[in-house]
């Protein structure tokens, strides 16, 4: 099944959104198999933001994710990495669709709330990168017929 790795940002930590997050991914009927509150690092932000490192916000933004811990999560679903980033919205929260996490719960395009890993590839690197083995769970759902249609189960 595909994963995505989703982190809830220190802002959102310290706002008290932890809940409410966590609840739509719930409620869109995706699996969370890994879950976790972690204080990032240097080290840890250096690797997972490299792809940002000429950028002028770099700094701030790794200071931004060491403020506070992050809750990681790991999601499970079809399509879940697209789908996901659906949920979460434009990385300019002011801009993010209403309907959205950064939509409904920010207006701030630093302080955006959440990150989403942003392809299969991507998000098949960052759950290794927050996830140990022995943090993630394989569980048999006990609804997944009235979630997925007999087409969709035969993709998973
Ligand atoms: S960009 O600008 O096209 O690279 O934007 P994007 O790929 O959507 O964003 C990559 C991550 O950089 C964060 N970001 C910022 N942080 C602080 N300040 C500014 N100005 C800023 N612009 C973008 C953005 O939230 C993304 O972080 P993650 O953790 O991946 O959501």
């Amino acid at each position: 099944m595909e994963k995505s790795l989703i982190l809830i940002k220190p802002n959102a930590v310290q706002r008290g959104l932890i809940g409410e997050i966590i609840a739509r991914f719930e409620r869109k009927a995706l699996h969370v198999t890994g879950l976790k509150m972690i204080q990032l690092d240097d080290a840890l932000l250096n690797e997972h933001y490299a792809h940002l490192r000429e950028r002028s916000f770099f700094t701030i933004l790794k200071e931004s994710m060491m403020v506070a811990p992050v809750v990681a999560m790991c999601v499970e679903g079809l399509d879940a990495v697209e789908t996901v980033r659906m949920m979460v919205g434009a990385t300019n929260s002011r801009k993010a669709l209403p309907g959205t996490i950064r939509g409904d719960f920010s207006m701030s395009g630093e302080q955006n709330v959440i990150h989403a890993s942003d392809s299969v590839e991507n998000a098949l690197i960052e759950v290794k990168r927050f996830f140990n083995e022995g943090e993630l769970f394989e569980y048999q759902s006990a609804v997944t017929s009235f979630e997925y249609g007999g087409e969709e189960k035969a993709r998973m």
